[in-house]
């Protein structure tokens, strides 16, 4: 039988690979439309799924994505069709671009409309439906981009449609429950060293995940109180849509957020870099961004990569309120203590997460 060794890569001395940073791209949407009219002609696949990737050109196998670690889907539903049920570990942010329809996820039925957001949490089985008149178009935003570089894409085909999430058990930390070590987990030194047995390994802590829904009206209505803020705030005026279950990463999903931003018209925005990656979608105004020193111009209906991870970017809106989906992998990025984040390139950059972060001008009580 072949053995396959482990190799040695000699790497004294070596100082760190410069980072290879993908140029920011934009998906027209003239583009976007003609892709959606193609999935539309095409015969229904046996699965229902109409879908194609939106790929950044410098992607690889396995893995393909519009960013190194976010997966973009443009999905497409006739009117009358339905998809099959399918379940994964991958989570996703998903976002209704045209038409309506319903989504039913781990029994429970969300339906939704042009514009709003819902996240699918993980393994929990979902189907699509459009019960309208017009066509259904979403894009995906999914982290299975990373976990198929990781090689552990879980996807179930056929997956037994429970009627609902399990429930997350009460685990306290330290509980004396059955199989419990009669320990638990403690401090072993002064530095704050802990030991934590096997029986919490196997037994973490367990928070529900539910799928959420935020439909665009009630989020629009909030969002354009922001417009108040008044031209000299230094801050976005946007809102994370925020799943609780996240804690203290702030995320949509575990892996992403996802922010609404309106930009009233001629607001510019100081040139700043983060880890996280960002991708836009543009559904009102029109603007241009600035990227690695590289002009963008784009408007409503234009997908666009707008940040890779720590390149240096800023946005300006045109004579129109600019109206904008973001997706960051800001949470992963948290949670691995490596999000850097440089508000201003005047200021240092901060781990955020770990260390004090920035502030803004607004005023407390204010807007
Ligand atoms: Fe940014």
């Amino acid at each position: 039988m072949d053995t396959q060794n482990g190799k040695f890569v000699d790497c004294s001395g070596a100082s760190a690979p410069k980072l290879n940073l993908w140029p920011s791209v934009l998906i027209s949407k003239e583009d976007i439309e003609a892709e959606v009219a193609r999935l539309a002609d095409g015969p229904t696949p046996a699965n229902g799924r109409r879908a194609s990737l939106i790929v950044h050109p410098n992607a690889r196998e396995p893995g393909l994505g519009l960013a190194p670690g976010i997966r973009v889907t443009l999905s497409v539903l006739r009117p009358g069709e339905q998809t099959q049920p399918i379940r994964h570990n991958s989570t996703q942010v998903d976002f209704c671009i045209r038409g309506a329809g319903s989504v039913m996820v781990h029994g429970r039925r969300i339906d939704f409309g042009q514009y709003d957001v819902w996240n699918t949490p993980s393994m929990a089985p979902y189907w699509y439906m459009n019960d309208g008149y017009e066509l259904q178009v979403r894009l995906t935003y999914s982290n299975a981009a990373l976990l198929e570089k990781m090689n552990v894409h879980i996807v179930d085909d056929d997956p037994p449609l429970t009627e609902g999430p399990e429930e997350a058990p009460e685990a306290e930390a330290g509980a004396q429950g059955a199989g419990e070590s009669p320990f638990g987990t403690f401090q072993l030194n002064e530095d704050g060293a802990f030991l934590m047995p096997y029986e919490r390994l196997i037994n973490p802590t367990a928070v529900a995940s539910a799928p959420l829904h935020w439909p665009w009206q009630r989020v629009k209505a909030e969002l354009d109180k922001l417009a108040a803020l008044g031209k000299d705030y230094v801050g976005r005026r946007l809102y994370l849509l925020y799943n609780p279950a996240t804690g203290r990463t702030n995320g949509t999903t575990q892996n992403f957020f996802a922010t609404m931003t309106v930009r009233p018209p001629r607001i510019v925005d100081r040139p700043h870099r983060h880890t996280s990656a960002a991708i836009n979608y543009y559904f009102a105004g029109s603007g241009r961004s600035t990227v690695e020193g590289k002009i963008y111009e784009w408007k409503a209906g234009d997908l666009m990569l707008s940040a890779p991870g720590w390149g240096v970017h800023n946005h300006a809106s045109y004579d129109e309120p600019v109206y904008e989906l973001t997706i960051q992998d800001q949470p992963l990025n948290i949670a691995m203590e490596s999000l850097l984040w440089q508000e201003s390139l005047q200021q240092p950059m901060k781990v955020l997460g770990a260390q004090a972060g920035f502030a803004t001008n607004r005023k407390a009580g204010g807007n």
